[in-house]
């Protein structure tokens, strides 16, 4: 059942039912407990923070370190707080998780190597890779959207990015798959697949990604190419460089902070298209005018809906902050709800309908201040590329599941489903 907005009491968290529509508990927080401490399935309590106004000054307010050695239970070693398998994989020092000074340095110098010039240029390739992917499953009239698709498009598209050669992107999408544990690695067995299930295979997938990256900087700084990895290596500002560990820990995160998102975007996208055929068909009848006007505002639309990230990554006050006239102590954990934000009826109208050509729609689902999404422009040529190339090659897509019967991730950061069946007219 889902929680009503004038109930008196706050709504269970992090439940299956949460996982399923967290709008109406959003809704409530809003209303009701604007920033609202809770405790988090790993245990460690923190503020989420659900207005718009709030979240975005929260956002941009330097006294909330990214850091997490600010937490206040690190000094204890509790609190779970990075990506999974990372500690002590020597990848901590990325964008994510360090604060200006660094950040400032480490930022300027991956923006001069991923440029939107380069996103651009990469076009032909991703609308290559994104019919490669259909031509598997557009036989057959049935296929698993996420696991055939969502998955593999992300993960394809960054290692091409990257300059990770063709024959060992098959490992990235192995490695990635069993990080996040999520069936859209290959199947294990012969040829595909790593056997050894999730325990363990996180922190080895981490391990070996890092080798291989390491291994693979080497390598290019004795042969520079045209690739964003190199890129990186080459990439100066005032005469400094990325160390080679800087340029792994950059590589591992441009990978780490760009799949699963542009995973969720494809599949959250599609699912809120397939539910909204008057949306869609909008759409679709614009696309075959050759307008794509609609697709652009559409794909942002789809972010501030459903979109990929729910809650921002971490952030630790290192000082007592009040936010939304909440005081928040020294080294207490902060998350942004950036899925709750971009439903706040302060901010949007009509905020929980879904309207392809909205304008006013400054949404907050790739951040916002120093930390905004490096890797947007990427997101929104692989978010166009894929939803514009399926409605128009799979013309009568439509799910082949009860929503009831989908199963949400239910991570703590990432909002996505598991599975997107779905049937159509075999090509
Ligand atoms: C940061 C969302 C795709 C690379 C962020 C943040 C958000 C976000 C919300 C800020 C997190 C925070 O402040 O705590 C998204 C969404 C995506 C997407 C919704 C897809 C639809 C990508 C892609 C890449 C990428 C494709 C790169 C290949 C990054 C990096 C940062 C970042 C490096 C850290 C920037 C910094 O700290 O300065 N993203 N992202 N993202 N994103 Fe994305």
């Amino acid at each position: 059942m889902q929680h009503d907005a004038t109930a008196p009491t706050p709504p269970d968290l992090f439940t299956w039912e949460f996982a399923t529509d967290p709008y109406p508990a959003y809704a409530w927080l809003r209303e009701h407990s604007p920033v609202h401490r809770t405790e988090l399935p790993s245990g460690v309590e923190a503020w989420l923070v659900t207005r718009y106004a709030d979240a975005r000054q929260a956002l941009a307010d330097q006294r909330l370190s990214k850091n997490p050695a600010h937490h206040s239970e690190a000094a204890h070693g509790r609190g779970k707080v990075g990506i999974p398998g990372e500690r002590g994989a020597n990848l901590m020092t990325h964008l994510l998780n360090i604060d200006p000074p660094d950040h400032t340095r480490l930022r300027r110098l991956v923006a001069k190597a991923f440029t939107p010039r380069r996103v651009a240029e990469f076009a032909p390739r991703v609308q290559e890779l994104t019919d490669r992917l259909i031509d598997g499953f557009a036989g057959r009239g049935e296929a698993d959207l996420i696991h055939e698709f969502a998955f593999p498009l992300p993960i394809y598209a960054i290692c091409d990015l990257l300059g990770v050669p063709a024959e060992d992107q098959d490992d990235f999408r192995d490695w990635a798959g069993n990080m996040l544990r999520h069936p859209g690695g290959r199947p294990p067995g012969p040829g595909g697949g790593q056997a050894g299930g999730p325990r363990g295979g996180v922190a080895r997938s981490v391990k070996k990604m890092r080798a291989y990256l390491a291994d693979l900087i080497h390598r290019k700084r004795a042969d520079l190419g045209d690739d964003l990895i190199s890129g990186l290596i080459r990439a100066s500002d005032h005469g400094e460089h990325l160390t080679e560990s800087e340029a792994a820990a950059m590589a591992f995160i441009l990978l780490f902070a760009g799949f699963e998102t542009t995973v969720n975007l494809i599949g959250n996208g599609m699912y809120a298209l397939l539910r909204d055929p008057g949306q869609r068909h909008r759409l679709q009848q614009a696309l075959a005018a050759g307008d794509t006007a609609l697709l652009a505002t559409g794909v942002e639309e789809l972010l501030r809906y459903d979109g990929p990230v729910e809650l921002a990554t971490w952030r630790f006050a290192t000082e007592p902050v009040t936010i939304g006239g909440q005081r928040i102590a020294a080294g207490d954990p902060v998350l942004v709800v950036l899925a709750a934000a971009d439903r706040d009826p302060e901010r949007f109208a009509d905020p929980d309908a879904l309207d392809l050509s909205r304008r006013d729609n400054k949404h907050l689902g790739y951040g916002h201040g120093i930390h905004y999404c490096l890797g947007a422009p990427l997101a929104r040529l692989e978010g166009q590329t894929a939803l514009a190339t399926l409605l128009t090659r799979l013309p009568d897509l439509r799910l082949a599941a009860e929503p009831a019967d989908l199963r949400w991730r239910g991570g703590l950061i990432m909002r996505g489903l598991r599975t997107l069946p779905v049937e159509f007219t075999p090509e």
